[in-house]
């Protein structure tokens, strides 16, 4: 039951990306976090206290949290393994959840998650939070009003440096291919095609490269050297919808980029171009009337291009609305894109996205 229209949420897996979540949470007045639970009694102790959850709402155990009565929604943000898990109880508990991206471990995981949530569909979102970013939205509602004409082409990058020999990562669950499913394709190159998804369209085929760069990391369990089994880096060409040209490339190797996930539009008459490491900005190059040639401006975002991903959540549970959010079926769509993508690198050919036998 939700009392005084605010949605009490409860918080699976309070890693890193929670704490993103939970920073989030305290600005919005919509949403609450009402329980907790992860498998890590330190970081479960820790994190209670800081929000100030009793303890008989600090959860070891996956469904006893989402079978909790108070709480009326959940966000999930546990390693990619769990992702199928936590949806699927929650379509079979009615409960609302924002889970984290990517969708599943592979596209077995979202086929039966599709059979199941077709019959029994419940409030869902996932998360693709680089589409909130303001300049993003700002940059959909001026490709909505046509400002730089027919898009030929989109470019799309998503690089991180934290993979790099030199950082000395160890081995995490980030480089296991059976929790991780993918390495940067899926870290990284889920929000590569959301973007690409929400701009501009569906994916028709891909033709993909993918790369291991560092194929051994130290464990600090055994001390021992363990086999990295997922991408470093993933370069991909595609066909989107209206046959847009698409160029993708993620990678976590690279030297200089902290996080950055930009995207340029190249339409008839202009260029787009967003990275979320100017959330604010954006780079406009059109030609005015006045003007002979397109000329860049860098345009501060209006104010209004301020909803986040929660605050979308709390608004769907709560009035049943919402209008460009990441929902199930992109989670669904996204994992299959990213299936071909490995496919083709492996066959080394282009796949057609549609093709239900994956073959090019
Ligand atoms: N949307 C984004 O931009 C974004 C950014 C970072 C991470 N993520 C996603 O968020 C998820 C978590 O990533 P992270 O970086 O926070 O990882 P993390 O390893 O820092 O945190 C995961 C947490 O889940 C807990 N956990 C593991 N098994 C559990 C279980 N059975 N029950 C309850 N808790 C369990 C772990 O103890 C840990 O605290 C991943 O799927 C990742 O892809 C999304």
């Amino acid at each position: 039951m939700i009392s005084n229209n605010v949605v009490t949420a409860g918080v699976i897996g309070l890693g890193g990306m929670a704490n993103e979540h939970l920073r989030n949470i305290s600005r919005i007045n919509s949403i609450q976090v009402g329980a907790i639970c992860d498998v890590n009694q330190e970081l479960l102790n820790k994190i209670g206290d800081q929000e100030g959850i009793s303890q008989n709402k600090r959860f070891n155990n996956i469904e006893d949290i989402i079978t909790s009565p108070d709480v009326n929604a959940i966000i999930s943000v546990v390693p990619n393994n769990l992702h199928a898990k936590v949806i699927e109880l929650c379509i079979l508990h009615r409960k609302p959840i924002m889970a984290e991206k990517p969708f599943t471990l592979n596209v077995e995981e979202a086929e039966n998650l599709n059979q199941l949530y077709k019959q029994n569909p419940i409030p869902c979102m996932i998360g693709f939070i680089h589409r909130y970013t303001p300049s993003f939205q700002y940059a959909k509602k001026l490709i909505e009003k046509n400002a730089i004409g027919q898009i030929r082409h989109i470019d799309v990058r998503y690089q991180q440096s934290f993979g790099a020999p030199i950082f000395k990562v160890p081995y995490l669950w980030r480089f296991n291919k059976a929790v991780a499913g993918t390495g940067a394709l899926g870290d990284l190159g889920a929000h590569m095609i959301d973007s690409a998804r929400f701009f501009v369209g569906e994916f028709h085929s891909v033709s993909a490269l993918m790369k291991t760069f560092v194929d051994k990391r130290i464990d600090l369990i055994t001390g021992e050297e363990k086999q990295v089994d997922v991408d470093d880096f993933t370069s991909f060409q595609a066909i989107l919808e209206n046959d847009v040209a698409g160029n993708f490339v993620t990678t976590r190797n690279a030297i200089g980029s902290s996080n950055q996930h930009a995207v340029t539009l190249y339409g008839d008459c202009g260029t787009l171009h967003v990275d979320i490491e100017r959330p604010n900005e954006i780079d406009i190059i059109v030609k005015n009337e006045l003007e002979t040639m397109p000329v860049l401006k860098t345009e501060r975002v209006p104010d209004i291009y301020n909803k986040t991903l929660l605050s979308d959540f709390a608004e769907l549970i709560l009035n049943k609305e919402g209008h460009d959010m990441p929902t199930f079926y992109d989670g669904y769509k996204n994992q299959k894109i990213i299936d071909c993508i490995i496919y083709s690198a492996q066959k080394g050919h282009m796949v057609k996205v549609n093709s239900l036998i994956l073959e090019g």
